[in-house]
């Protein structure tokens, strides 16, 4: 070690990167990545109404703990869509890109060391293969985009990969307005953007310093295409060449998803139910499980949280499909109250990617630390031994608060 590392090592005034909540993970996100950047994993869709329900339908239900009875054995293992997890929580799909140069081969590292399962976008920086490399626990997630034939094209590269499953994402309403501003996202890193950039990169030098080093060390080169949208080796579509794309194709129908169902040989998740009918017609189309989901806010303003449209739809299906939840996990308790209301386990989106801005795989690491630890506190407080037993009579709960959307 060299006498200037030790004094750094030494220094107790040195950040210590271990983070001990999530919202600890965002503030050194914010600090570190570019404002374009974090403003991208922020999103959201016009007022945040539905940002702001997530996180905040949790907080209206309180655990009734035991005061004796806690269990020193506490099982968190489950499965989801045929994969053993060790814990309750799963990575959703996201796609973002450049928060860090190996992106979702960084997430995908994080979930394969916790021992959980991951959702890799379509709109994904790198290449499913690489991805399934690092985490062959990985569901392919899919966007009705192109068409069948195009789609078809993707499920058997996803196949072909080894992906554990796919994930069909449909609830996308394209609406986009943002009442706090939307980053500006360029469609190519030329000299151009960068220069456009530039004042946001020179005041982040920790995240300008891995980029650099990637490009000497690995001679890769930042760009924003989308490679799992073409066939494996092409170059894929511009993020906003790919989006154009989408916007263009007529919507999925429910047939639509039972020929998914029908010409993927594997389970299907479809992703981003809030209403009772529609849950029930997943059923009916196939689907091997269902995320009670509102796309963390980024489909239509002003749905109500995810978790308040979960029980009724657990109770709905009746155990035909496996129920998964999204948006607004934070917390291990968050994680817990979930289960109680149902679900087999919790799929995490932002919560990750602050982990990621903040300290790359490491932080990806800790969030999914966090998240058990908490999820195990629930447990001992809740005198469980094993999630299975969570239930509603262990939280109070509102009068008002499910939703029974399209009953
Ligand atoms: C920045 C961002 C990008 C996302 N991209 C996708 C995507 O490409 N495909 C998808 O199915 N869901 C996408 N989602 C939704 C997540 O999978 C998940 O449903 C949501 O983030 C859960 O809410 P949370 O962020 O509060 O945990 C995205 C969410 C965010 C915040």
């Amino acid at each position: 070690m060299s006498r200037l590392t030790a004094i750094a090592e030494a220094n107790p005034w040195r950040r210590n990167p271990w983070f001990e909540s999530v919202a600890e993970a965002q503030r050194r996100a914010k600090k570190k990545l570019p404002r374009s950047v974090y403003m991208a994993l922020v999103a959201g869709s016009e007022q945040g109404v539905t940002i702001d329900d997530n996180t905040a339908a949790f907080a209206e239900l309180g655990p009734k703990p035991h005061v004796i009875g806690a269990k020193a054995e506490r099982d968190m293992a489950t499965s989801v869509m045929g994969q053993p997890i060790s814990m309750p929580v799963m990575i959703s799909p996201t796609g973002v890109q450049a928060v860090t140069p190996d992106g979702e081969v960084d997430v995908a590292r994080a979930a394969a060391a916790r021992g959980t399962a991951m959702g890799l976008s379509s709109f994904a920086s790198k290449p499913i293969e690489e991805v399934i490399a690092a985490n062959p626990q990985t569901f392919f997630q899919v966007y009705w985009l192109g068409g069948k034939e195009r789609v078809l094209e993707r499920l058997e590269r996803a196949k072909a990969a080894g992906a554990a499953g796919v994930i069909l994402t449909t609830d996308w309403s394209f609406s986009m307005g943002r009442d706090w501003g939307s980053p500006s996202i360029p469609e190519k890193l030329d000299a151009k953007a960068m220069l456009t950039l530039a004042p946001e990169i020179v005041v982040r030098p920790r995240w300008a310093a891995q980029w650099a080093r990637d490009v000497v060390v690995n001679k890769r080169f930042p760009d924003l295409t989308t490679p799992n949208l073409v066939a494996q080796g092409e170059m894929g579509p511009t993020f906003f060449g790919a989006y154009g794309e989408w916007m263009g194709t007529p919507p999925a129908t429910w047939e639509d998803i039972a020929w998914v169902v029908e010409n993927f040989d594997g389970p299907v998740m479809l992703k981003g139910i809030t209403r009772i009918d529609d849950a029930r017609r997943a059923v009916d189309a196939g689907v091997t499980a269902i995320s009670v989901s509102n796309h963390g806010g980024n489909n239509l303003d002003g749905t109500p949280a995810s978790i308040r449209c979960l029980a009724p739809i657990v109770d709905a299906v009746d155990g035909q499909v496996e129920v998964l939840l999204d948006g607004g996990i934070r917390r291990g308790s968050d994680v817990a109250k979930a289960l109680a209301l149902g679900a087999r386990a919790g799929m995490i989106g932002r919560a990750y990617l602050w982990g990621l801005g903040a300290n790359g795989q490491a932080g990806v690491e800790n969030v999914l630390d966090i998240l058990r630890s908490g999820l195990d506190s629930s447990l001992i407080g809740l005198s469980k031994s094993s999630i299975s037993e969570l239930c509603r009579e262990d939280y109070v709960i509102p009068d008002d608060f499910m939703r029974r959307l399209g009953e």
